[in-house]
């Protein structure tokens, strides 16, 4: 954290409080409130942390503004289109691209890693066949903690490092048995002749009767959607798995909450509702009606896939998504899909209303991912749990930067407090 000469004076009650500010390598300055109580008695409010950084970091830098998204200071389209998801998480986890060595040694150690202790598949099996893939996740990924006891003690960097591997290696092949137990259909193993993604597509899509054949292209546009959902700095399921970490929690504890964060609607659970929503829309000529709906105050209905906390232009992501999923279509000669043209036809209409101008609401990576799943053959249910499966590198990099901070602490925030002050207890006849 860089320091700079930089103060801020804030004035309470008569009396000035002197506040340092921390400049960013990018990015605005950063009051730093840490002695705000002690010095002034006095908290700050922020729900929803609006204005504040929870942390310090050097993984990922996002300027709203100008729809931009650096990872380790490289922008998401170069590494969307000259890299590939398992390079990305080494530059995650390492902070560098690797060298050929490294990438090969990084590709060998995950690739040693992706089978489950087989007493997991009775945690799976325990479930009831029509459980939502993410439940299932959430479940199976706590439980980890009671199978791999040697990489649980924080404490311990080497255990650490394997903890790592592990939750990347092992995330596909669980989101893949969620939705194969999910179907009915039996479990398939990892092979690990095949990269990360065509792995996955393979431990999803065979079956034992027959030999599946993975598609390079659909493999690429998996590895693509990989990538581009790889990490998000401080958004809410990243920042879940920090608090729950803050306490010392072990990894897998802490990624299966970030995993149960995820799910919302308004967070992970958006590229699931995205393509629900484009359904019921149905045609283009229906757009309006959702539009003017999405506009009323009394109607609770938004444009799923529609607007973000820190973007107020394209979400960079979108933009690359969009052209997969055209790529994609063409491929697989759907590319007349209606619920293509419909998202194009919303996208037009939407970013050219005075609405969501005014309010800077563009389309997010969720719009269009759902399109290019459900075009790859996964049912909605399983959207969510591949997007769990890309971030869980991202969860992890900020797990690994958070425990390496001398400065953390358990996180605790403050409250504003808007109950009744002291009473006496009434006993209940005399209620
Ligand atoms: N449709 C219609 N109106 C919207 C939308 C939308 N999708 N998003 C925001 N607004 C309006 C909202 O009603 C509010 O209006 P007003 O100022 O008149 O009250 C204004 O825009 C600001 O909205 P907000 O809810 O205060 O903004 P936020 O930063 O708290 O919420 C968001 C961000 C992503 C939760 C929200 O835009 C949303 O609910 N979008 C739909 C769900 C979605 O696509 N989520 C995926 C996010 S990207 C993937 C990820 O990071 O997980």
């Amino acid at each position: 954290m860089a320091e700079n000469d930089k103060t801020a004076t804030l004035t309470f009650d008569g009396k000035d409080i002197e506040l340092p500010v921390h400049s960013p390598t990018v990015g605005p300055d950063v009051l730093d409130i840490g002695k705000l109580y002690g010095q002034g008695g006095v908290f700050t409010f922020d729900p929803g942390f609006t204005s504040t950084a929870a942390c310090a970091s050097t993984i990922t830098y996002i300027d709203g503004e100008k729809g931009e998204l650096l990872h380790r200071g490289y922008p998401i389209d170069q590494l969307a289109e000259k890299s590939h998801y398992l390079e990305v998480c080494y530059l995650l986890l390492y902070g560098e691209l690797p060298t050929a060595d490294q990438l090969e040694d990084f590709e060998n150690r995950v690739t040693s890693h992706t089978m489950l202790h087989e007493q997991m598949q009775f945690f799976f099996r325990g479930f009831r066949r029509d459980a939502h893939p993410m439940a299932i996740m959430v479940g199976v990924v706590g439980a980890m903690s009671a199978f791999y006891h040697d990489s649980t003690d924080i404490s311990d960097p080497w255990q650490r490092e394997v903890a790592s591997i592990r939750l990347v290696a092992k995330m596909p092949t669980i989101a893949a048995w969620a939705y194969k137990y999910h179907i009915g259909q039996p479990f398939v193993y990892p092979r690990n002749d095949l990269d990360y993604a065509s792995n996955f597509l393979r431990m999803c899509f065979a079956v034992p009767a027959e030999d599946y054949e993975v598609n390079p292209i659909l493999s690429r546009a998996m590895d693509r959607i990989f990538t581009l959902h790889a990490d998000h700095e401080q958004n809410a399921s990243t920042s879940t798995v920090r608090l729950a970490s803050s306490s010392g929690a072990n990894p897998f504890a802490c990624i299966a909450a970030g995993i149960a964060c995820l799910w919302g609607p308004a967070h992970g659970g958006a590229n699931q509702a995205a393509l629900e929503m484009l359904r019921e829309i149905g045609t283009p000529d229906r757009i309006p009606e959702f539009i003017e709906r999405a506009k009323d105050k009394d109607d609770p209905f938004r444009l799923m896939g529609f607007g973000h906390r820190v973007y107020k232009n394209f979400d960079p992501r979108a933009k690359v998504m969009k052209q997969s999923a055209d790529e994609v279509l063409e491929l697989l000669g759907i590319d007349n899909n209606p619920t293509l043209q419909v998202a194009k036809e919303l996208e037009e209409i939407a970013t050219h209303d005075d609405y969501f101008v005014e309010k800077k609401l563009y389309p997010n990576v969720d719009f269009y991912s759902g399109i290019i799943l459900d075009a790859m053959g996964f049912p909605t249910s399983m959207f969510t749990p591949i997007f769990a499966l890309a971030r869980t590198v991202g969860w992890i990099s900020q797990w690994k930067e958070q425990l390496s901070d001398p400065a953390h602490k358990i996180g605790r925030p403050r409250q504003l407090y808007t109950g009744a002050t002291f009473r006496d207890y009434v006993e209940v006849e005399n209620r």
